[in-house]
């Protein structure tokens, strides 16, 4: 799509010669690296600096009593809860930051690493969060004083009564714990910085891996503000950025401490976190303890759902919810199904581990509530001996349900779920594949057929009941065209690697008839791009893509107004085609948008402001409720329990599409992440509080090795409130497809008994 081509050429970037945060190098910049905690659980006894300030070139050793002179040694989350920079008396978790040490060289740095020695006195340590809520259980959080547990949250939505008589009058009730391990967004570049503060002119620049850049510029002036940091004069830089899943939304300590040494020693200081610190320290997805129960009337119709979690934060709550949403959108968990009754409630415990709770592609626990409901409807249709397939068309909403009001609140705004369960039946040959499987059922072989048929939520605001630390989530556009007819569009949104670049092009390309090569697309420097509120939880096309549209649509209007003028006719008798205003019924008499941007700043009216310009501030009057059925094969391997996909098929609607080509490599590459966690992933913890699956040796990534064949197809059901009909997509496929595979496992295994096996299914386990 040629925008690392643009960034390489884009003056700002010159001095750093690169395009990642990484590749950038200011004259006189300096390094710094961290020294992490080898205990879960410790007080810090002292911190001895003097052997690393002896090696030549370490600059200097911060420490959290060096941040508390500036009361810089917290920092607030993103949740309102607090985070430490650097501690000043205990660790929390292995790994953590307990000190920094800044060099003239990245090597020298870590050699100073080596050398800070440092004496700990372990605490009892609390891994499990169920324990961890206990009474008796060690309290975690002594810095505040208040506090006498470890409960960080209760949340609760649904009508617990109609639940509970749903579930009294239920013909079957099914149960099931179901727990979704922690796992760890590994994006191919690890989160880091470049801060430069100039002490002349008093403004720090920030080029920062963040998916939210606007929001952190607000977040550094209010933590900062007493030190001489106002919001004017700090401009955060997001640049390319090697993806972000979420795990690139919260602030990380050693972002603050590269803008804390930037700002004392005037030099810029670089940090980029190294893979095994981005694998044991960053802040984690899921750690979900469900346990579901459904209920079904005789002929299984589905009644009723209530589920009660517990959510397992680590220290501190440090994960991007909208703050009226302490579990995210773990409500849309009645998922594709017409329930009558539903209740949920969640609660959130501190544990001795690092922050968790992120939205790892996401819509901020969407993965979770997803899974939860596509097993329990499989558990379901098993136990009532149904086929899953009639099951799920059984209980369905059906199309002319829609805008559809769920049990838990949420006002669903289109849909047709059986039209795209329908296709990846025919898609994949449903009916043959269940022949095969009785034929070698019956000859003992394990073969499994798993359907997963997932509606997500995606695209927060409205701002009405969505905010982050009180910032309205809305998403902007601003467009400019320029005299020859070229134009710049900025957003307020930030892409990871998701093609922004090309389908915002498309967008303001489609609604103003200049091509897409002719639109410059930039985001991500806040002292030139429009405030919002990032990308994260599929929200940009929604949201921003919205506001790309509704800015063209003023522009258009300013440009009829123009060429109105122009052909001497009244503005109500031209009409529109793509790249040009005619006069009704003679399509030789036009003004071309060329034409007309020309005369914006060389013709226009008299009384009308000059130049071809809007903003648009779009805050969506819904979210978008994107789905798919996806249907996996598996044959499992008797003798050693391996699980093979055969085939793979997703059908996904995300309404109406801006670039098919960048859909399907969203679906291709979310496939392969969501199908990680159910057979790969996941970071487990000993009874200390030691990591397991700290490196790639036991964390396994898959690859391209381990990824079956996708067969991807759609179906097209748009939003009926969205300007273009377009719904979120970058999510879909990992929150669709570990239910899928999963169900598939136990689909193979249910006739010897096996109802439910937790992820993720290695041999060990299936
Ligand atoms: O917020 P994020 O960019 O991660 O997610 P998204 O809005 O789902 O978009 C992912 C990519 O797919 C973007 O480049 C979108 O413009 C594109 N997309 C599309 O072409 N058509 C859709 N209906 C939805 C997304």
């Amino acid at each position: 799509m040629g925008h690392s081509i643009k960034r390489k050429e884009d003056p700002r970037f010159v001095r750093g010669q690169g395009t990642y945060v990484d590749d950038i190098r200011l004259p006189g910049m300096i390094y710094l690296d961290i020294v992490r905690s080898p205990f879960a659980h410790a007080t810090i006894k002292k911190i001895n600096p003097s052997k690393a300030l002896s090696i030549p070139g370490v600059l200097a050793v911060i420490t959290g009593q060096d941040l508390a002179k500036y009361n810089l040694h917290w920092m607030p989350t993103l949740m309102s809860d607090t985070q430490m920079v650097l501690p000043v008396d205990k660790v929390m978790f292995q790994s953590q930051e307990v000190a920094a040490v800044l060099a003239t060289d990245r090597y020298i740095a870590a050699d100073g690493v080596e050398a800070v020695e440092v004496e700990y006195d372990p605490l009892p340590v609390v891994v499990d969060p169920k324990k961890a809520l206990e009474p008796g259980a060690p309290i975690l959080r002594t810095d505040k004083k208040d506090k006498k547990d470890n409960h960080i949250f209760h949340w609760e939505v649904g009508d617990k009564s109609a639940t509970e008589r749903a579930f009294a009058a239920a013909k079957t009730v099914v149960r099931q714990d179901i727990y979704i391990p922690r796992i760890h967004v590994a994006s191919i570049e690890t989160p880091g910085c470049v801060a430069q503060f100039d002490k002349v002119t008093g403004k720090l620049t920030v080029w920062l891996t963040t998916q939210a850049p606007h929001a952190i510029r607000t977040v550094v002036a209010l933590v900062a503000g007493h030190v001489g940091l106002s919001e004017e004069k700090i401009r955060i830089i997001a640049p390319d950025i090697g993806g972000g899943f979420g795990g690139k939304v919260p602030v990380y300590p050693g972002y603050v401490i590269a803008i804390a040494a930037s700002v004392l020693t005037g030099k810029p200081v670089k940090w980029v976190e190294d893979r095994m610190e981005n694998l044991q320290a960053d802040s984690f997805a899921r750690d979900y303890h469900i346990t579901a129960e459904l209920a079904a009337e005789k002929d299984g119709t589905l009644t009723a759902l209530r589920i009660k979690t517990i959510a397992d934060h680590g220290y501190t709550d440090a994960a991007a919810n909208p703050s009226k949403f302490p579990a995210g959108l773990f409500g849309i968990c009645t998922g594709s199904y017409d329930l009558k009754a539903a209740h949920v409630q969640v609660d959130g415990a501190y544990t001795n581990k690092p922050p968790g709770g992120i939205a790892y592609r996401c819509s901020f626990r969407v993965t979770e509530a997803a899974y939860a409901i596509e097993r329990m409807v499989d558990i379901m249709a098993h136990e009532l001996n149904m086929d899953p397939a009639d099951f799920r068309r059984k209980n369905f909403i059906p199309p002319d349900k829609f805008p559809y009001k769920s049990a838990l609140g949420w006002e669903y705004d289109s849909g047709n779920y059986d039209g795209a369960l329908t296709k990846a039946i025919e898609k994949i040959g449903y009916a043959e594949l269940r022949k095969e499987q009785a034929e070698k059922r019956a000859r003992g072989e394990l073969m499994g057929i798993g359907i997963s048929s997932f509606t997500e939520i995606v695209g927060a605001g409205p701002s009405k009941h969505f905010d982050i630390l009180g910032l309205k989530m809305f998403d902007s556009c601003e467009i400019r065209v320029h005299p020859t007819g070229k134009a710049i569009a900025r957003f307020g949104t930030k892409s990871q690697g998701q093609g922004h670049e090309t389908t915002y092009a498309q967008i303001v390309a489609e609604e103003l008839g200049i091509p897409a090569g002719h639109i410059l697309v930039e985001e991500g420097d806040t002292d030139t791009a429009p405030y919002g509120l990032g990308t994260y939880a599929s929200r940009s096309t929604p949201t921003a893509g919205a506001a790309g549209a509704m800015a063209a649509r003023k522009i258009r209007d300013k440009a009829r107004k123009i060429a109105a003028h122009l052909l001497e006719a009244r503005e109500d008798d031209l009409e529109w085609e793509p790249g040009k205003f005619f006069v009704r019924g003679n399509p030789g008499n036009a003004k071309t948008i060329q034409e007309i941007a020309l005369a914006a700043y060389t013709n226009h009216p008299q009384g009308m402001e000059a130049g071809l310009e809007a903003v648009s501030y779009y805050d969506p009057p819904n979210l978008t409720f994107p789905f798919g059925s996806y249907i996996c094969v598996v044959d499992i391997d008797k003798g050693t329990g391996e699980v093979k996909i055969r085939r793979f098929v997703a059908v996904d609607d995300c309404g109406n599409i801006i670039n098919p080509m960048i859909v399907e490599g969203q679906i291709h590459g979310g496939l392969t992440m969501g199908m990680a966690p159910a057979l790969y992933e996941e970071i487990n913890y000993d009874e200390e509080g030691n990591i397991q699956g700290g490196s790639f040796m036991d964390y396994l990534l898959p690859t391209a090795v381990e990824t079956p064949k996708w067969e991807t197809d759609k179906t097209c059901t748009p939003s009926p409130h969205h300007p273009l009909g377009a719904k979120g997509v970058g999510e879909s496929a990992t929150v669709g497809a570990p239910a899928a595979i999963v169900n598939a496992v136990v689909d193979a295994l249910w006739h010897l008994g096996v109802r439910h096996i937790d992820i993720p299914i290695t041999p060990a386990r299936a």
